[in-house]
This record gives structure tokens, C-alpha cells and sequence, in this order.
């Protein structure tokens, strides 16, 4: 695995590898990899020439500065277990690499509403930096597929409008969300879960999954507050639990209005914050 720490060397090696005629597939993480993350790995190494990682925690998506703090950074174990999956290159860019303090990072895109609902509503923000860091990301990258995990949709949804926007050629792929036996969908997140809540913290996936089976059977807000009490373990704090339209991530009454529909959950175990989503319906296409 060849691991670059410049953009300009990073650069150089994949405009050979682009001239060799060979497919570059791009997978952005913060690191602290887990089976999600490799996941995105695996596919884009069937899928393309050459594999592309980038471990990069952005600080301009934290909207809380302690969570920036003390998100997990395992360089050396992530490094293992991408040479394990054969990636062919990692990105390990410092902070000035991404936003050298004689450039500006182009910051001015504008989601609408796809940004301010859920997560939008809950951290000030985020998407913004996000997006942002993804737009620097794809610069210098510019890969022919972008690998991202249905576990963020709404993070998703607003990379798909991102590319858009600019116009990009580039092809975004949603892999699957990766679960632990029990069923927590897995994040960097969790290994910073009390024991106790990491026990209960199985209530997501397990709501969701009730509230599929009753799909139906009660209103959409009868569902969602049925959710939204089953949620509320002690220390358990949810956000929203909101069944939305898949493309526009806007509210729906009813089931035949929308071709994608997928129900989407903030909560807090503790002091850490979990997200989970499961897709109810899919008739795009
Ligand atoms: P991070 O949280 O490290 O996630 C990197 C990618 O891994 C995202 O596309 C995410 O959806 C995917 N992923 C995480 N957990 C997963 C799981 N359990 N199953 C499948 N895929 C999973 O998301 C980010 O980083 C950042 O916002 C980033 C896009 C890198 C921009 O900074």
C-alpha cells in the first residue's frame, strides 16, 4: 500500500495510474476503521483499478469541539487493516494539506433543505463542512467512483446533490450499513459507549425493524411516536425518529407517495451520539 501525506504526490501517482487507462475508486473516512468502513473497501476494489482511502478527521464538520477532541485516531491499526483489504493507496493528509492557509476551500454550496432537516436541525453546520471537505477530497482525487455508506444517508443524499452542483462525472456508490451480531449498526462512535449502553444501544436497530413490521398498520406520526417512547432506555436521550421521502428527505403522510422511503433516528446513549437508518421501501429505477 503506498501511502501519500502530500497532495502533490499523491497527484502525480494518480494522474500515471489514470493515464495507464486504469479506474480509481475513492472511499473518505475520519479513520478509526471498522468493518463498515473496509466494506466500502472490498467494493470499490472489485469495481475499480486502484483503491484510494483517505483518513482525514475535518475539523470543520465537528459542530461540537469536544467531539472533534476526542473522536478516536488509531492510525497505525487503521493502516494494518487497510493493508489487509489491499488497498492500494492511503491518504493521510495534515489539516494544512487540506485547507493551506494561501487557498480558499470552496465552502459556498447551498442543500436547502436536504441540510436542514434531522441531522441539519440538530448540528449547526455539519453538512457544510462536510460537503466541503468531500468538494477538497474529490479535487484531488478525482476518482471515476465514490464509495459512501447508506449508514449517513442524509450525508449521502447531500454528497449526491453535491456532485450536481459541480457538475462532476464522478459515480457515487451507497454500500450497505454493517452491523455488529446484535444488530448497532457500526460507527467509531461506539467503542466510546458505557458497557451498559452498549447493551441497550441495540434499541435502534430494534425499533426500526418494529416499526417496519408495522408499517401500515398506524399512521406515519403514530409510528414515529411509537418510536420515539420505545427509544427512551434510562440515559437515553432520541433526537427524531423520522420516516421520509429518500430523495427529497422530507416528511411523507403516506406510503404511496414516495418511490424511496427510509426511516431515518438520532439518539444519545450517554454522552454519545448514535444514527441509524433502515430503507422501508425502494421503487426507484
Ligand atoms: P466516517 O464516519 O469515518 O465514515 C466514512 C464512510 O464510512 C462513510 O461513507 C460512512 O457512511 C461509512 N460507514 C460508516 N459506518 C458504516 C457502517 N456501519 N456500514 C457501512 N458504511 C459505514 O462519514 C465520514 O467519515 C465523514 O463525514 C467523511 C465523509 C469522511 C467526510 O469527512
Amino acid at each position: 500500500m503506498l501511502v501519500f501525506k502530500k497532495v502533490s504526490n499523491l497527484q502525480k501517482h494518480l494522474n500515471k495510474v489514470r493515464k495507464s487507462g486504469q479506474k480509481i475508486g475513492f472511499a473518505p473516512t475520519m479513520g478509526a476503521l471498522h468493518q463498515g468502513h473496509l466494506s466500502l473497501i472490498k467494493q470499490s476494489k472489485a469495481q475499480n483499478d486502484c483503491t484510494v482511502c483517505s483518513i482525514f478527521v475535518n475539523p470543520t464538520q465537528f459542530d461540537d469541539k469536544k467531539d472533534l477532541k476526542k473522536y478516536p485516531r488509531t492510525t497505525s491499526q487503521d493502516t494494518a487493516l487497510l493493508e489487509s483489504v489491499e488497498t492500494e493507496v492511503l491518504f493521510l493528509p495534515s489539516v494544512e494539506e487540506v485547507y493551506p492557509s494561501n487557498q480558499v476551500v470552496r465552502n459556498d454550496f447551498d442543500f436547502g433543505q436536504l441540510a436542514k432537516v434531522m441531522e441539519g436541525a440538530f448540528r449547526e453546520g455539519h453538512f457544510e463542512g462536510m460537503a466541503q471537505v468531500v468538494n477538497r477530497l474529490l479535487e484531488i482525487v478525482q476518482p471515476h467512483n465514490l464509495y459512501m455508506g447508506q449508514k449517513d444517508f442524509q450525508q449521502l443524499t447531500i454528497v449526491r446533490d453535491l456532485l450536481r452542483q459541480t457538475n462532476s462525472s464522478t459515480n457515487l456508490v451507497m454500500c450497505p450499513i454493517i452491523r455488529e451480531q446484535d444488530g448497532l449498526a457500526m460507527s467509531s462512535r461506539n467503542v466510546r459507549l458505557s458497557p451498559e449502553n452498549r447493551q441497550k444501544a441495540v434499541v435502534l436497530s430494534q425499533t426500526l425493524l418494529k416499526v417496519k413490521e408495522r408499517l401500515g398498520q398506524a399512521s406515519i406520526a403514530e409510528l414515529e411516536s411509537f418510536a420515539m417512547t420505545h427509544l427512551k432506555l434510562p440515559d437515553f436521550r432520541p433526537e427524531y425518529f423520522q420516516i421520509v421521502d429518500g430523495v427529497s428527505l422530507q416528511a411523507i403522510e403516506n406510503l404511496e407517495d414516495s418511490k424511496l422511503i427510509v426511516a431515518c433516528v438520532a439518539c444519545w446513549a450517554g454522552d454519545i451520539r448514535l444514527i441509524d437508518n433502515m430503507i422501508f421501501k425502494n421503487n426507484l429505477k
